[in-house]
C-alpha cells in the first residue's frame, strides 16, 4: 500500500514541479526553513468553496481523533482508542465525511491517499484490538504511525490554498 502512496506522491510531485519551478524562480535566494524546502511543489485542488470549508473542519476532526487514540492507548484502553480509529477516521467514517461527493473533486493520487489512510485506520482497529489481548503495544504503535504518515503523504502532495 506505501508503494502506491509513493508512486502516487512521485506522480503529484512531477506534475507540480514545473508549477512550483515557475513561480519562485522570481525568489533565487529564498532559503528554505525547517525541513520544508524553499519551493511549494504540492498540486492545488480545486474543490467548490463550501467542500472546502467542510473538508478542512473534518481535517480539524482528524487531527483531534489522533490525539484522542494517542491518550486511550497511553492509557491502555486499546478497545476506545480502536473504536475511534475505526468511526473518525476509519473504513466506517466514509459515510460520516461525506468521501462519496468529495472524492470526485480529487485527482487520483489524492483519492488513493485517502482510501490509505481509511485503510490504515481500520487497520489499526485491528491490531490495537489485539494489543489489548496480548499486552504488547509496539504493533499498535506501528499501525498508528502507518496511519499518520497517511496523513504526511496526502499533505506534501496537495494543496487547496
Ligand atoms: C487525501 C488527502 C488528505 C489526507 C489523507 C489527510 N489530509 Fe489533512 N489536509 C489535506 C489538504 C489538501 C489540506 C489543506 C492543505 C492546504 O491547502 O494547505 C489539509 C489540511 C489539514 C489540516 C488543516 C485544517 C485547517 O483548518 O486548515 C489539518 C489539521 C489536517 N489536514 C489534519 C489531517 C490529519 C491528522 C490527517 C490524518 C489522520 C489528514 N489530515 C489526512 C488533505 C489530506
Amino acid at each position: 500500500m506505501s508503494r502506491i502512496i509513493t508512486a502516487a506522491l512521485v506522480a503529484a510531485f512531477t506534475s507540480a514541479a514545473t508549477i512550483g519551478l515557475a513561480q519562485h524562480d522570481h525568489h533565487p535566494h529564498s532559503q528554505p526553513h525547517g525541513q520544508q524546502a524553499a519551493t511549494d511543489t504540492r498540486e492545488f485542488v480545486k474543490f467548490p468553496e463550501p467542500l472546502i470549508e467542510h473538508t478542512l473542519a473534518n481535517m480539524r476532526d482528524h487531527l483531534a481523533a489522533l490525539q484522542e487514540i494517542q491518550e486511550h492507548l497511553g492509557m491502555g484502553q486499546t478497545d476506545a482508542a480502536a473504536q475511534i480509529a475505526e468511526k473518525r477516521l476509519g473504513m466506517s467514517s466514509l459515510g460520516l465525511h461525506g468521501a462519496h461527493e468529495v472524492a470526485k473533486f480529487m485527482p487520483r493520487g489524492m483519492q488513493d491517499a485517502g482510501t490509505a489512510m481509511h485503510r490504515a485506520a481500520s487497520q489499526f482497529a485491528t491490531i490495537a484490538t489485539d494489543a489489548g489481548v496480548t499486552g504488547d503495544m509496539k504493533p499498535a504503535l506501528t499501525a498508528l504511525a502507518r496511519v499518520t504518515a497517511a496523513c504526511v503523504g496526502c499533505h506534501a502532495g496537495y494543496r487547496f490554498k
